[in-house]
C-alpha cells in the first residue's frame, strides 16, 4: 500500500448536470492562482482517471480505455491547496470511489495555477496490444481523461486549461491547470438552429461520471430528435464548442449515421456544431456497411444512430476527438442512453460510407440500453 494523502471518497453531491457545465466552461476563465479546497482537486482528478467499478480483475475507470489497457498515469503539481504540502503527487485510485495522493520525486515544469495535473502516457501499454494503431488511441484518451476533468472544474466554478508541453518532458505531453475563475477570456455562443430544445439530464454531471460505461446492446427503439439534439448539444454545439481546442483550433468534423432516429430520415449527416445544424451527406441506412467497416462489431450495425468523427488534423485532432467521445458518453448516460467508443475500423472503409473529409477518428454508437 502506497503511503499518502488520501483524499475523501467520491461521492455525486453536486445538482448541476451537463447543460449546466458546457453553459459556463473552466476553459473560459483565466486560471487563479489558488488556494483550492483538496476536495475540490479530489473531484478534478476523481473526473479524469478515478476508479468506478472493478472487472477482469482490474479497476474500470471514469475514462473507457481501448481494451481496458488504460495507459495514463496523472501526477499533481500543488502549488496552492489547503492543507496539501506544495510538491509533486501521483494520483492513485485503487478501489471503487476510493483515491489518494502519493508524494513522489518526479521531474515536472513548476505548476500554474492553484495545481496543475500532468498526464504521463505509457503508451506501451496499448500499443503492446493494438500496435501503431495504439498511439491514436493514447492521446484519444489523453482527451477523454482531460474533458472528464474539464466538465468538473465547470460545474465546480473553477478555472481550467489545457496545455501541451513543448517538448514533451519525458512522457508527459499535455497538462491541465487549475485555480479559481479568473478573468473571463472567452463568451460562448449558442446558435438556436435547426434542432429541437434538447431533452433533459436525467442524471447529475457527477452521477454521470460515477455511472459511465461502455454500452454494446440496445433496444430496437428509436431515438427522438431532442435526445440526438441533447447529444451533440453538450459534445458539440457552439462557438467556442464546449471543450478547449487541444490544437487551438477545432480540427473534428461531425458526422451521424442515421438508422433509428424519429423525425429525421435514414442517412448521413454532417453536423454543424457554430449553426447547430444537420446536413444531409447521403440518404439510406449506412449502418450494416459502418459496422462491416468496423470489423463487423455488431453494436454500430444494431445502434439507432453512430456519431462518427474524422479529421484532417494530425495528433492534437486525436485528442480532440477523446474529449468530444467524453462528452458523447457522459451525455448518453445522463440521457439514460448508451454508447461505445470504437476505434477498431478500417479508415479507407469508413470514410468512403461517409463521404467525409479527412481521416476517421472514432465511431460512437448511441441506443437505448
Ligand atoms: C480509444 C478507444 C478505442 C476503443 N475501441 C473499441 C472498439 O473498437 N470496440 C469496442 O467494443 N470497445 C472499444 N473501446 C471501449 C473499451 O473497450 C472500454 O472503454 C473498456 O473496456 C473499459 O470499459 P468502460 O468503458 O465500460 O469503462 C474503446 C475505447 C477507447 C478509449
Amino acid at each position: 500500500m502506497l503511503s499518502g494523502l488520501e483524499l475523501p471518497d467520491f461521492r455525486p453531491t453536486s445538482p448541476l448536470r451537463m447543460p449546466d457545465a458546457v453553459r459556463d466552461p473552466a476553459f473560459a476563465y483565466e486560471v487563479g492562482e489558488g488556494p483550492l479546497g483538496v476536495d475540490e482537486v479530489a473531484r478534478v482528478l476523481f473526473a479524469a482517471q478515478g476508479c468506478t467499478g472493478r472487472a477482469w480483475g482490474r479497476c474500470l475507470r471514469a475514462a473507457p480505455s481501448a481494451g481496458a489497457t488504460y495507459p495514463l498515469q496523472l501526477y499533481v503539481a500543488v502549488n496552492h491547496v489547503e492543507g496539501v504540502e506544495p510538491g509533486v503527487y501521483k494520483y492513485v485510485s485503487p478501489a471503487p470511489f476510493k483515491h489518494m495522493l502519493a508524494p513522489v520525486e518526479q521531474r515536472l515544469p513548476p505548476g500554474r495555477g492553484a495545481v496543475t495535473v500532468y498526464i504521463e502516457e505509457i503508451s506501451e501499454r496499448t500499443t503492446s496490444v493494438y500496435g501503431e494503431r495504439g498511439y491514436m488511441y493514447v492521446r484519444e484518451e489523453v482527451g477523454h481523461a482531460v474533458q472528464g476533468a474539464m466538465l468538473e472544474c465547470s460545474i465546480l466554478g473553477l478555472a481550467a486549461r489545457l496545455r501541451a508541453l513543448e517538448p514533451p518532458v519525458g512522457r508527459v505531453r499535455y497538462c491541465i491547470d487549475v485555480g479559481p475563475r479568473g478573468r473571463r477570456l472567452s463568451e460562448r455562443g449558442v446558435a438556436a438552429g435547426r434542432l429541437p430544445e434538447p431533452a433533459p439530464a436525467l442524471l447529475t454531471l457527477e452521477e454521470a461520471i460515477a455511472a459511465r460505461r461502455s454500452v454494446r446492446r440496445y433496444r430496437r427503439e428509436p431515438l427522438s430528435l431532442s435526445e440526438v439534439s441533447a447529444l451533440l448539444s453538450w459534445s458539440l454545439q457552439g462557438e467556442p464548442r464546449p471543450y478547449q481546442p487541444p490544437a487551438g483550433r477545432y480540427e473534428v468534423e461531425c458526422y451521424l449515421v442515421v438508422r433509428d432516429v424519429k423525425g429525421l430520415e435514414p442517412g448521413v449527416y454532417r453536423y454543424l456544431p457554430g449553426e447547430n445544424d444537420l446536413e444531409m451527406a447521403a440518404s439510406g441506412d449506412r449502418s450494416r456497411r459502418l459496422a462491416e467497416a468496423c470489423l463487423g462489431q455488431e453494436w454500430v450495425a444494431r445502434a439507432a444512430l453512430n456519431v462518427v468523427l474524422s479529421s484532417r488534423g494530425g495528433e492534437a485532432a486525436e485528442v480532440e476527438a477523446g474529449m468530444v467521445g467524453q462528452g458523447i458518453y457522459l451525455a448518453a448516460t445522463s440521457l439514460r442512453l448508451g454508447t461505445v467508443a470504437v476505434g477498431a475500423f478500417y479508415d479507407d472503409e469508413v470514410a468512403s460510407e461517409l463521404g467525409a473529409r479527412g481521416r476517421p477518428l472514432y465511431v460512437l454508437p448511441v441506443g437505448r440500453p
